[in-house]
């Protein structure tokens, strides 16, 4: 009898759970992380007429301050024409983990001379000033992930990149800052892009690349992103 009995137990349960799988549920799929690589470069956000002389004057301000760059390209050292240097690193990690490539615009222009440049840079700054942006994110809700690139000015990040993270809600999302920097390194950068980020922000160990090395960073820049140990694929330069 109770042969039978466990017998007809045994059936219920096959025929309530065909593939012999007993009430567990599946784990639940999680969505792959959707990236986005947002980046401020003076060369998208200044009009050149003269390359020539946009050119000598960063290559001139560069000497004064004794960081001649020797050996690399001036063009590009210069960064003033496209694509300026954070949007080469920018570039690499968009080969590397995919997503969406943006590159923030202020609505006025900065001058194409170094020093014309670097004057209202310092005005800005110390009037914690948000320069308007012509450019946004349609759906920034859709983005887990933000790379947010920025080169180091005065010490500090673009004003305009400020007026970037405060236009968005980046609560719960991961922020991976990345900088192109002179002879000073992150400095402040970082840190006070960081201060207009609300705290439930996680915000990842950053990557900063000298200017000369720009034209050489792509390792560098892979060799970070998996130290990230984040939760995406990265794929292999050979890729
Ligand atoms: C307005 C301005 C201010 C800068 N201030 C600094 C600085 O304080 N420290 C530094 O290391 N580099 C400074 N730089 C140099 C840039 O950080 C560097 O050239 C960077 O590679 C430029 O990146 P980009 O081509 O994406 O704009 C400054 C450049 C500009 C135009």
């Amino acid at each position: 009898m109770k042969t039978g009995m466990a017998l007809m137990l045994a059936l219920l349960t096959a025929l309530a759970f065909p593939c012999g799988v007993l009430a567990e549920a599946a784990p639940a799929q999680e969505a792959p992380s959707k990236i986005l690589i947002a980046y401020f470069t003076w060369a998208d956000n200044t009009v050149v007429e003269d390359a020539g002389a946009a050119i000598d004057s960063a290559l001139e301000h560069y000497d004064n301050m004794g960081d001649a760059n020797s050996g690399v390209d001036a063009t590009s050292s210069a960064s003033v024409l496209a694509p300026g240097n954070t949007a080469v690193m920018a570039g690499h990690i968009h080969d590397l983990v995919g997503g969406d490539l943006f590159s923030i615009q202020v609505e006025e222009p900065y001058s194409s001379v170094y020093d014309e440049c670097l004057n209202r840079a310092s005005d800005e700054l110390a009037d914690n000033a948000r320069p308007a942006l012509r450019t946004h994110v349609e759906n920034m809700e859709q983005y887990d992930i933000v790379f947010l690139g920025m080169p180091n000015w005065w010490y500090s990040c673009p004003m305009a990149v400020l007026t970037f993270v405060e236009e968005y809600d980046f609560s719960g999302k991961t922020v991976v800052p990345f900088v192109a920097h002179g002879t000073g390194g992150i400095s402040g950068s970082v840190r006070d892009m960081r201060a207009s980020l609300p705290e439930d922000c996680t915000v990842l160990d950053p990557i900063g690349v000298y200017r000369p090395d720009i034209a050489t960073c792509q390792p560098v820049i892979e060799e970070w992103l998996r130290s990230l140990e984040l939760p995406i694929a990265i794929r292999t330069a050979a890729e």
